[in-house]
């Protein structure tokens, strides 16, 4: 596959992205067996991880949307995050599960995460399809995590190179 030119090689097939789905649903429905559970996307990486996960989960699920985007200061990345979108509801006492298609320096999810502690949730988790472990900049880790896959950029199934290739069905890297 080319993709604006350069060599894409599949990373991770569509039927091992199927059954991983499966394996978080069924970790996260035993973690919130009993309670409702508000999974809230963050656009837009997350769109098609999440539209398929939420079909896995058992018991009520409610669904929102936040688009997140991390502070630069002229330097680095200082961890602070404006909201794009921010949710459309009230979150204190409920069950959430924040769902992002990849993390990596883990700055801009972490900074999300303490944003949303202030909210008073009942439950705050975190699920990610893909871990750049080795590019974590600050000391957080996602609750659930798909696969851990190296430092390489990825695309397909939700995640873009310049807003291209978010609808491909494997997950490829761009070698
Ligand atoms: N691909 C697409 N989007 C991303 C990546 C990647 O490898 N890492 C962080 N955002
Ligand atoms: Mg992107």
């Amino acid at each position: 596959m080319e993709i604006k030119g350069r060599k894409a090689e599949v990373l991770i097939k569509e039927k091992d992205i199927k059954e991983k789905v499966k394996e978080l649903a069924e970790r996260i429905s035993r973690d919130f067996e009993g309670k409702d559970i508000l999974v809230v996307g963050i656009l837009k990486g997350s769109f098609i991880f999440m539209a398929d996960l939420v079909r896995e989960l058992k018991g009520k699920v409610y669904i929102d949307f936040m688009q997140v985007s991390s502070y630069n200061t002229s330097m680095e990345s200082s961890g602070e995050v404006i909201f794009v979108k921010d949710l459309a509801q009230d979150i204190r006492g409920k069950n959430v599960l924040i769902v992002d298609d990849i993390i990596d320096t883990g700055r801009t999810l972490k900074a999300l995460v303490e944003a949303l502690k202030q909210r008073e949730p009942s439950v705050l988790k975190t699920c990610v399809l893909l871990d750049k472990k080795e590019r974590r900049e600050v000391d957080f880790d996602a609750d659930y995590v798909g696969f851990v896959i190296p430092d390489k950029f990825v695309i397909g199934y939700g995640l873009d190179w310049a807003e291209e290739g978010r609808n491909l069905k494997d997950i490829y890297c761009i070698i």
